[in-house]
C-alpha cells in the first residue's frame, strides 16, 4: 500500500541512504502524533518510536497530553511533569498540561510572568480555561507544535517530536483546533499563531498521524470510522500500528499430535485457546487491511509480567522490522 505522501521521496533522500523507505519517510517528518481507542497501546507505541528514532540517531521530544508520566514510567525514567528533561541521552519528554502551557504562551506573548500570572490566577480566568475546553486544546497543540519549531544552536532543538495524544475524538479535536478557531479570531498574535499552527498540522511534509489498534472488532470498527474523519479532515496520515497481535504458534495439522491424557489434557485446552485468539487476531486483521487505505505495521502480542521498558524496547524492534517490510511489500507491487 502507498503512503500518501506527496513529497515522500523528498523525505526519504534527506534521511540518506540505507534507511528502510517506510520508517525513513515516516521518520523525515517533524511531528508524529499517534492516536486511537483508549488501551490499544498508544503511549506504548510512542515510546517504542521514540526508542526507535532515538537509535536512528534523531533527538527526539515525546509529547503526552496530560498524560501522567506515562511515557517516562514506560520507558522507566522518572516524570518530569511539565518541564522537557532528557530522559535518556536524545530523548526528552514533557507533560504538557493547558494550565502550564498557558502560563509558558502568556509568558511568551506579555514577557512578565507578574502580569501572566495575575491573568491566570485570576478566578474569571480560570473559570475561562475550565470553561472554554477549545482554549485548552489551543494552548496545549500551541505547546507542542513550539516544540516542533524550536531552535537551539541554529538547528531545530528537536529533530521529531512524538505526540503520545488523547483517545480519537480528544485527538480530532486537538488536530483540528487551530483551523476551527482560526476562522472565529480577529487580526492579531493569536490569529498569527493560529495560521502557521493549522498549516504545520495539514502539511504532510512537517506533519503525520498514525493509528494504534487492536486485532480486535470493536477497536478495528473505530480505526475505520477514524481513518475516514483524518481523511475527511485533510489530516496526513502516516501507517496503522496494529498491536498485540497473536502468533499462531501451531499448525491445524500439528494440533491434534499433542497427547490426549490427562496431563496433557490442560496443555491441549491452552493451545486450543491461543491458536483460536490467534484466528480471531488474523480475521481481524484481514478486515482492517482491506477496509483501510494506509499500510498496516503488525507488532506482537508482548507476553510479560510487567509492561515496561523492556516490553517498549521489543516493541520499538519489531516496528523497525514492521515497517522495512511496509516498504518491501510497497517495493513488490508494481
Ligand atoms: N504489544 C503489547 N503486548 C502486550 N501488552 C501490551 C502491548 N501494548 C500495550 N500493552 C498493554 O496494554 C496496556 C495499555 O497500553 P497503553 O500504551 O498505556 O495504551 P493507551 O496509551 O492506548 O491507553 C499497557 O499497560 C500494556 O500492559
Ligand atoms: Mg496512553
Amino acid at each position: 500500500m502507498e503512503l500518501p505522501v506527496p513529497n515522500a521521496r523528498a523525505a526519504t533522500q534527506r534521511e540518506g541512504p540505507g534507511l528502510p523507505a517506510a520508517a525513513a519517510e515516516l521518520f523525515g517528518r517533524r511531528l508524529l502524533v499517534q492516536t486511537g481507542k483508549g488501551g490499544v497501546g498508544k503511549s506504548s507505541v510512542t515510546a517504542a518510536l521514540a526508542l526507535m528514532a532515538r537509535r536512528r540517531g534523531k533527538r527526539v521530544l515525546v509529547c503526552e497530553v496530560n498524560g501522567g508520566g506515562r511515557i517516562p514510567a514506560l520507558l522507566g525514567v522518572p516524570a518530569g511533569g511539565p518541564r522537557v528533561v532528557e530522559a535518556l541521552p536524545g530523548l526528552f519528554c514533557v507533560d504538557v498540561r493547558p494550565h502550564e502551557a498557558m502560563i509558558e504562551y502568556g509568558l511568551m506573548k506579555l514577557k512578565s510572568a507578574a502580569l501572566v500570572n495575575a491573568v491566570l490566577e485570576n478566578r474569571v480566568m480560570r473559570y475561562f480555561l475550565k470553561a472554554l475546553p477549545t482554549l485548552a486544546e489551543v494552548v496545549t497543540m500551541g505547546k507542542i507544535l513550539f516544540h516542533v519549531r524550536e531552535q537551539a544552536g541554529g538547528r531545530p532543538r528537536f529533530d521529531l517530536v512524538l505526540v503520545d495524544a488523547p483517545a480519537t475524538g480528544h485527538c480530532l479535536a486537538l488536530l483540528r483546533v487551530p483551523a476551527t478557531v482560526l476562522a472565529t479570531v480577529p487580526e492579531g498574535p493569536l490569529r498569527d499563531d493560529l495560521r502557521w499552527m493549522a498549516a504545520m498540522l495539514e502539511d504532510p511534509a512537517q506533519t503525520a498521524v498514525n493509528i494504534v489498534s487492536l486485532p480486535e472488532e470493536l477497536p478495528i470498527d473505530e480505526t475505520l470510522e477514524l481513518a475516514a474523519a483524518l481523511r475527511a479532515g485533510e489530516i496526513p496520515m502516516g501507517v496503522c500500528f496494529l498491536n498485540a497481535i497473536w502468533p499462531s504458534r501451531f499448525s491445524a495439522a500439528e494440533l491434534p499430535l499433542l497427547p490426549d491424557d490427562v496431563f496433557w489434557r490442560p496443555v491441549r485446552e491452552t493451545v486450543r485457546r491461543m491458536e483460536a485468539r490467534a484466528d480471531l487476531c488474523a480475521v481481524e486483521r484481514r478486515r482492517l487491511v482491506s477496509g483501510l487505505d494506509l499500510p498496516v505495521v503488525d507488532l506482537p502480542h508482548v507476553c510479560v509480567e510487567r509492561f515496561g521498558r523492556e516490553a517498549v524496547e521489543s516493541l520499538s524492534r519489531a516496528a523497525e522490522q514492521g515497517l522495512d517490510a511496509t516498504a518491501a511489500l510497497r517495493e513488490a507491487r508494481p
